[in-house]
Order: structure tokens, then sequence, then C-alpha cells
């Protein structure tokens, strides 16, 4: 059976923003001109799930293989994150939208982690959209800190070897208390998770648009959400259970 119910919404949309060098050369320009119209479609992407009554949003903005840029490429990055921050937060504060971080913050620099332990602290009571940035983020790196804490808890007492479950790994990675994605959208035509929510994506669907993401707009997105809709979720049983899926 086909779900082509309007209903059959995901609760937490994740994508993986590619493109953005691509667009700047097509159009002549330098890189960061690409990451900078990037950011324009971070805002119409927010906005977009709070119209399309989406609960949680991810945005990868940047991995942790992300530093084998030239340092030029990646200060710029840094910078255009400052700027999102800088700008964009009271507007977000003000539309209700909860701020959650992903990723390895240790070792960012100490002003970008006062800015995101800032958005995150601003917004913490608001019951809009989640929006949850992955910055410096990578799944084995989350993985390895997750399993390293446990240990870390095993040693001390604090959890029995024989207790480890699935639910406790859950509760240990970045995302502990939020839903898995039920749908993750790359840009750019590229099909690979590169290193992408690798444990919350088990049973994602995935859809894979052709457009780089300073073009991806609110109809790219609904195109997206059209396209996840008509797929059939089964989780290892014969038929998709009866449930809808909605936020
Ligand atoms: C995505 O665009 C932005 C980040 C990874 C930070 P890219 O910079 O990867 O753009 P392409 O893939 O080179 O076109
Ligand atoms: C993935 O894109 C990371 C982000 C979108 C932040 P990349 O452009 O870095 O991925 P690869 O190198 O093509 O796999
Ligand atoms: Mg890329």
């Amino acid at each position: 059976m086909r779900h082509e119910s309007p209903l059959s919404l995901p609760r937490h949309v994740a994508i993986i923003m590619d493109g953005n060098g691509r667009w700047a050369r097509a159009r002549g320009l330098p890189r960061t001109a690409g990451h900078r119209a990037g950011v324009e479609r971070v805002r119409e992407a927010v906005r977009t799930a709070a119209e399309a009554n989406i609960g949680y949003l991810t945005l990868f903005a940047f991995s942790s293989e992300n530093w084998n840029r030239p340092q030029e490429e990646v200060s710029d990055l840094m910078g255009i994150l400052r700027f999102f921050i800088r700008r964009d937060l009271a507007d977000l504060h003000r539309e209700n939208v909860c701020i959650k971080v992903i990723g390895c913050r240790d070792t960012v620099q100490p002003d970008i982690r006062a800015l995101l332990d800032e958005a995150e602290e601003r917004t913490r009571n608001n019951t809009g959209v989640t929006l949850i940035i992955a910055f410096n983020y990578g799944a084995r790196n989350e993985l390895t800190r997750a399993v390293r804490s446990i240990a870390e808890a095993v040693r001390s007492g604090r959890i029995d070897p024989a207790h480890v479950s699935e639910a406790t790994l859950s509760t240990y990675i970045d995302t502990t208390g939020i839903p898995d994605p039920d749908l993750v959208i790359r840009t750019s035509g590229e099909q690979r998770l590169s290193n992408f929510l690798l444990w919350q994506a088990a049973y994602s669907e995935f859809v894979f648009m052709p457009c780089l993401w300073p073009d991806f707009d609110r109809k790219a997105f609904y195109e997206a959400l059209a396209e996840y809709s008509r797929r059939d979720r089964r989780f290892g049983a014969v038929e998709a259970p009866e449930i809808a899926v909605g936020s």
C-alpha cells in the first residue's frame, strides 16, 4: 500500500546542504559567495519547515572532515556561522524556534562555542520547530565520544555492562531526546552520507535532489516532502505500519 496521504509528513527532516562551491563556480564567483547564498536558503528552509508543520529540522552545516579544506575557506565558513547566529538569533527566537547544536564543541574557537551555547540557551523553552545545527559534526566522532562516556560510566560503576542497550547508546549520543530523522535530503546530486547521522538514519528515507543548495527553495523542499509521502516504510516488517508518521 502506498501512502499518498498528505498526513504522511516527516516528523524530522535532516538535510545535507551540499553544492555551494559548484553554485559559485558556475557563476565565476569565489566559493564563499556560494556559502553566503546558502545561508539565505537556511532561513527559507527553517520557515518552510515551520509552515509544513515539521517538528525537527537538522542542517549539516560543517562536518568534522571539512577542516581539510583550505584554511581560508574554513575561516570564511566560521565567519558565516558567526554572522548567521548574530543576525538571525533574535528572529529565530521570535519565531519560537528552539535551537540545538550537535557535533564536537570542544575543538571550535571559544567565541563560536559561546555563540552556539547562547543560541541554545536563549531558545531552550521555545515550542516551535526544533532546529538542530550539525556543526563540527561527524557521526563516527559522535559515536566514539558516546562510547567513551559509557566506558567511563561502566568503570565508575554507574552502568552495568549487561545493561548497555540500544537505548543506552541513544541517550549518550548528541541527539538524545530528538526522534530519528524520517527523511534525509541531500542536494547537489551526490548520493552519500559523508559521515552524517550514521546511527540515527538507520531507517530514514533518502531523497537526493539534483539542485545545488543555494537553489534549494521552498518549492524544492515541498517536492522532497511529496517524494517522502510516496514511500513505503516497512521497518523490517512485510507491510508498512498503519500509523501515520506526522508530528
Ligand atoms: C556545502 O557545499 C557546504 C559545506 C560543506 C560547508 P560545498 O562547499 O561542499 O559545495 P561543493 O560540494 O564543493 O559544490
Ligand atoms: C557534507 O558535504 C558536509 C556538509 C554538508 C556540511 P561535503 O561536501 O563536505 O561532503 P563530501 O566531501 O562531498 O563527501
Ligand atoms: Mg560538497
